[in-house]
């Protein structure tokens, strides 16, 4: 256990297919990584290259039928269902690319969800959420309902559903997917905050290349396979290359839009 000092996750040999039909479609085809204590992750990758389903997995949500999914030395699928589920109330925050909401409830309170089935008092659940709203600068959208917000202040909101209970470990698959690139910025930004100021750990999907540099740890999944090793974006001459590149094509990319849009 004491070399696992540090690792946060760690991905053994995982596979996972889908039924189509008669026969079946290989979507991880034997994926090993360690996800360190306090790292941010990045995993970018084709559509249907299994990004998403990657994700489910290492949010204890699919059982992956080959391979296992170490949690800070345990087995996360050798624990029962209320483990797991304790496992995902308590230590686990996701941010989706579209925010789900329980539309008859306001912002404060479907903020205060996660707390809620974490056994919190209604009064005290929502003090705690207005915290978290306040921190991202959301806290004057507290009393209106969610579907009354903009897409990018919904998307802010759902972060701080994500935060509110203070998880070590947050995955977020493509939460800018549907954002103008100022919203992007601010979401990515408070990601590296939570990185950044509270240590969190971090394991995001996106499809945005110009956010590549933001990763410690970069992967790219390609057919149901890591490529590129996924060394560390600050000690590997490689992967920093191609960051650098990735992030000197995107810059190039929206100089030519906002040229383009200015006129
Ligand atoms: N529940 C499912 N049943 C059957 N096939 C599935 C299921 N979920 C995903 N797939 C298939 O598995 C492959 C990988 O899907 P996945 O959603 O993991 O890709 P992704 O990399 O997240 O793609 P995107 O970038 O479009 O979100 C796709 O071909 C998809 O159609
Ligand atoms: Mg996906």
């Amino acid at each position: 256990m004491g070399e696992d000092k540090g690792v946060m996750l760690r991905i053994e040999n995982v596979a996972h297919s889908y039924h189509v039909g008669e026969s079946m479609q290989e979507v991880l085809k034997g994926l090993s990584f360690d996800v360190p204590e306090s790292s941010f992750v990045i995993i970018f990758g084709p559509s249907g290259s299994g990004k998403s389903t990657l994700l489910n997995i290492l949010s204890g949500l699919l059982k992956p039928m080959e391979g296992k999914l170490m949690f800070r030395g345990t087995d996360l699928y050798s624990l029962n269902p209320e483990q797991v589920a304790g496992f995902r109330a308590k230590t686990l925050g996701r941010v989706y690319q579209t925010s789900y909401w329980v539309k008859s409830l306001k912002v404060v309170e479907n903020v205060s969800l996660p707390l809620y089935f974490s056994g919190w008092s209604k009064r005290s659940a929502q003090e705690q959420a207005i915290k978290y709203l306040k921190q991202i600068g959301m806290d004057k959208y507290a009393h209106k309902y969610p579907t009354q917000l903009s897409g990018g202040e919904q998307q802010r909101v759902s972060m701080a559903r994500g935060l509110v209970a203070d998880p070590d470990f947050i995955v977020a698959d493509e939460p800018t997917g549907n954002l103008d690139t100022m919203s992007s910025d601010m979401v990515m930004s408070t990601l590296q905050g939570c990185k950044a100021e509270f240590n969190k750990t971090i394991i995001l999907v996106t499809h945005d290349l110009r956010y590549l540099p933001m990763g410690d740890i970069v992967y790219e999944l390609q057919d149901g396979r890591l490529v590129n090793g996924g060394a560390s974006v600050t000690q590997s001459p490689d992967k920093r290359n191609v960051a650098k590149r990735f992030s000197s094509l995107a810059q190039e990319k929206s100089a030519k839009q906002g040229a383009g849009q200015e006129k």
